[in-house]
């Protein structure tokens, strides 16, 4: 047996010969466990994973592996946040990663409404609530393997304004999920506690329509996740503080700055803090998906927006590409299914997986495209899976929603508001 050539036992039954490639896909997708058996050439003996001589790496390097946390955001409302969130995680989930969808849209969480869950059996709500104590207690399975997520809870409106600690605590314990990837799906606007959410993922991934109003506002969002950046680190220096204050405004108020007049002023004052200043700069990628382009020629507004992010704010941008406005993506959110299994060779779809593939898997063209291929064929498989409902039966009863209120309260005739009850129910209290 060579190194690459190895012999597994799994609940008794010999497997194998598997590559340490496949068996390290294995360890990260909790296939085997470090107690399962491996065939120990060297001594001649069934040894556990995790402590032959060949494997023991294999579970050494997953367990200190690094998690990305990813945030989804970009300032205007209804730019497609959501559904990249879901598309993104499902073609990761595909590939073998695990991954775990969270809604932070605290306001307005419907993450679960797009995957076609109508009333989540744990939401944040539990989790603020302390009736669970970890977020892993309240991931909830999709119907696709790998891919979990965590339910916003809908319709509580005392939650879309955390206490500054209770944020800081929900950051905390996002970094705890036990997963590769974790997505944050958040809400619009430019809020603090949008901004901190997006500054607290270790990637922030943009998404913007190519119309000027919300290339405008995505930029906006930028600017303002930086300053925030830049005024938690210097708030405490004892000459910055007159730039910068807590609050993240700026305190002269002659005056408002440019990203390269505020360095100039930094760097009059502390050549130290000019250093970190310009790694801040280094360090904060955001990055771009432009959504729902109509022509060819829209998609060059990624471009402008990476250009002006660059001289006007002096970040690196880096244009991960565009999905164009697709009915097929409009027909899946009525249908509440994820557009990807709803139709996986839609143009939409082959976007979130090309991007997948070439920005977070970093695979090669000839694997982008086999994989690309395996993954349609899952998510067909998936959606075939999904028996198709019928309004036509449903006949009205007194736990409607609209009781009181409809003509057909007497029943005996099929109702065509009836199945959103459960969609409502949350928002009507
Ligand atoms: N590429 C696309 N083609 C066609 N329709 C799209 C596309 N992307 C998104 N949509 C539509 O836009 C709607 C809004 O998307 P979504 O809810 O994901 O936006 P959002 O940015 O999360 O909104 P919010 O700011 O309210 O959270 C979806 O219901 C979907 O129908
Ligand atoms: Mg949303």
């Amino acid at each position: 047996m060579s190194a690459q050539n190895l012999f597994v036992m799994l609940q008794g039954q010999q497997v194998g010969p598997v590559s340490k490639r496949e068996l390290q896909q294995w360890v990260r997708q909790r296939k085997v466990k470090p107690s399962d058996l491996v065939w120990d050439e060297l001594q001649g003996v069934w040894q556990p994973i995790s402590e032959s001589e060949e494997t023991r790496n294999i579970f050494l390097q997953s367990q200190t592996a690094e998690k990305i946390v990813l945030a989804i955001g970009g300032g205007k409302g209804g730019v497609g946040k959501t559904v990249i969130t879901i598309a993104l995680g499902m073609a990761l989930a595909s590939f073998g990663r695990r991954t775990v969808l969270v809604d932070a849209d605290l306001g307005g969480a419907n993450l679960h409404t797009f995957l076609g869950i109508e009333d989540p059996e744990y939401t944040f709500f539990d989790f603020y609530t302390m009736q669970k104590s970890s977020l892993n207690d309240i991931l909830l399975d999709t119907s696709l393997e790998n891919l979990k997520f965590i339910s916003g809870a809908c319709g509580t409106l005392g939650l879309a304004n955390p206490k500054y600690s209770q944020k800081l605590h929900l950051i905390r314990q996002l970094k705890q999920i036990d997963a590769d990837y974790i997505l944050l799906d958040l809400g619009a606007g430019s809020s603090y506690n949008v901004i901190d959410f997006f500054l607290a993922a270790g990637e922030g991934i943009v998404i913007s329509t190519p119309e000027p109003a919300s290339i405008q506002e995505t930029f906006y969002f930028i600017k303002t996740a930086l300053l925030r950046k830049l005024t938690q680190t210097f708030h405490r220096h004892p000459e910055l503080s007159s730039i910068f204050d807590v609050h993240g405004y700026f305190n002269d108020r002659e005056a408002t700055f440019s990203i390269k007049e505020l360095y100039k002023k930094v760097e009059n004052i502390d050549n130290d803090a000019a250093s970190v200043f310009q790694g801040i700069l280094r360090k904060f990628q955001p990055k771009l998906i432009l959504n729902m382009v109509m022509q060819s020629e829209e998609a060059l507004e990624g471009m402008a927006l990476k250009t002006a992010v660059g001289e006007m704010l002096m970040l690196e941008m880096d244009y991960w590409g565009f999905i164009e406005y697709d009915e097929d993506v409009r027909n899946a959110a009525m249908q509440k299914k994820p557009f990807m299994i709803w139709n996986p060779k839609s143009r939409a779809a082959k976007r979130i997986s090309q991007i997948v593939s070439a920005k977070l898997m970093n695979f090669s063209r000839l694997k982008s495209y086999l994989e690309n291929k395996r993954l349609q064929r899952n998510l067909n498989r998936l959606n075939a899976k999904v028996e198709p409902t019928s309004q036509e039966t449903i006949i009205c009863s007194v736990n409607c929603l609209y009781w009181d209120e409809c003509e057909y309260q007497n029943g005996g005739y099929p109702c065509s508001v009836r199945h959103l009850e459960n969609t409502l129910r949350h928002w009507e209290k």
